[in-house]
């Protein structure tokens, strides 16, 4: 029943903007109607609609009198099968180019044969597919960002942070005892930014002691959970908490705040993305840090990308690694640089 809700959600959640008759090949006259089909893993993930928003508004600003846009935007409510069939609709509706962020990035050959089928070009986004996958045809790319940079930039602002206050280690006991909250297992973010923050920070000279972690699936809502069950077994011995996105550093945070916990008793929180709520966060010096994850730039050369594609010019002008790659970078976000912009 809960799984029924969450599709019917989803298909709400499709949108039509710009114009109601874009969808079918470019028309060879002069105008052209383009029509962008999107898919994405979950209509209630904070950072992936907040990179549809702005996708949104990037694909507006290409329409001119020539050429009309149209795009649809569909959420998988957590189910790869219910992707593969959204997939199907959008592509016998017509539409031009796909975007796609996989529900199981292992999973995209349905997805593949369908597209190509067809001959719709597929940008996949935020959930990176494996290598093998993107070799089988040559019109599959993919907009992201590259895990290992996140993971780095938070263990040095979590190491700069410890070293600029010795009150983080509260035992005294040359260690800093962390915890990490984890995004969904089998997601290229998961894994490799805990690895690269925790390798940071021990390169940074920082000793540490792992005491747990807990799997939230990037939910808030789940992480305040774990952070719940953790606090009760180590109570005030926890004194750092790397968490693999935002909302997961601010539902480690409620944990806290509902067990009433005081300043001097809480441990630094370090998150990834820089969400709205989560840049807030930093602002009010609840967060220590976050790194921030690129959602316009992302939106930006995917929006670049779909125009490339349709119109078949100005694919020598992107900046693809390895012929379908687009990475854009992260940067560290902490009070102090928000004080400055
Ligand atoms: C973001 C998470 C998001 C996930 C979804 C990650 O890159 O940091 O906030 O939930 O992508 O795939
Ligand atoms: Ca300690």
């Amino acid at each position: 029943m809960k799984g029924r809700k969450k599709i019917a959600a989803g298909m709400l959640c499709c949108m039509c903007i710009l114009g109601v008759n874009g969808c079918g090949q470019a028309d060879s006259d002069n105008s052209q109607n383009v029509y962008v089909g999107v898919t994405y893993y979950d209509q209630s993930d904070i950072f992936l609609n907040e990179l549809l928003d702005c996708f949104k508004k990037e694909i507006q600003d290409l329409e001119s009198e020539e050429k009309k846009i149209s795009v649809t935007i569909q959420g998988a409510g957590g189910s790869q099968r219910t992707q593969d069939d959204q997939v199907k609709e959008l592509i016998d509706g017509g539409c031009n180019v796909l975007c796609v962020n996989l529900v199981d990035r292992t999973d995209p050959s349905e997805i593949i044969d369908l597209a190509r089928e067809k001959q719709v070009p597929i940008i996949f986004f935020n959930r990176e597919p494996v290598a093998e996958d993107m070799a089988q045809w040559e019109q599959l790319y993919y907009v992201g960002a590259k895990a290992e940079e996140s993971g780095t930039m938070q263990g040095e602002m979590a190491a700069e942070a410890i070293k600029a206050n010795p009150q983080v280690d509260r035992n005294k006991d040359g260690k800093i005892q962390y915890v990490v909250l984890e995004g969904e297992p089998g997601h290229q973010d998961t894994i490799i930014r805990t690895e690269n923050a925790v390798e940071s920070l021990k390169a940074e000279g920082i000793e540490l002691e792992k005491l747990s972690y807990g799997l939230a699936n990037w939910n808030r809502a789940q992480a305040e959970n774990r952070m719940s069950q953790m606090i009760s077994q180590y109570q005030t011995k926890i004194e750092l908490v790397l968490a693999n996105n935002d909302e997961m550093a601010l539902g480690a945070m409620d944990a806290y705040e509902k067990l009433n916990y005081t300043e001097s008793t809480l441990p630094l929180f370090f998150g990834i993305d820089g969400t709205k709520v989560g840049l807030e966060a930093v602002r009010d010096s609840r967060l220590s840090g976050t790194v921030y994850n690129d959602k316009e730039g992302q939106a930006k050369a995917m929006a670049k990308l779909v125009e490339a594609l349709v119109t078949g010019s100005g694919m020598e002008d992107m900046d693809f690694e390895n012929q379908k790659y687009l990475y854009l970078p992260y940067a560290k976000v902490t009070e102090e640089q928000l004080e400055i912009d």
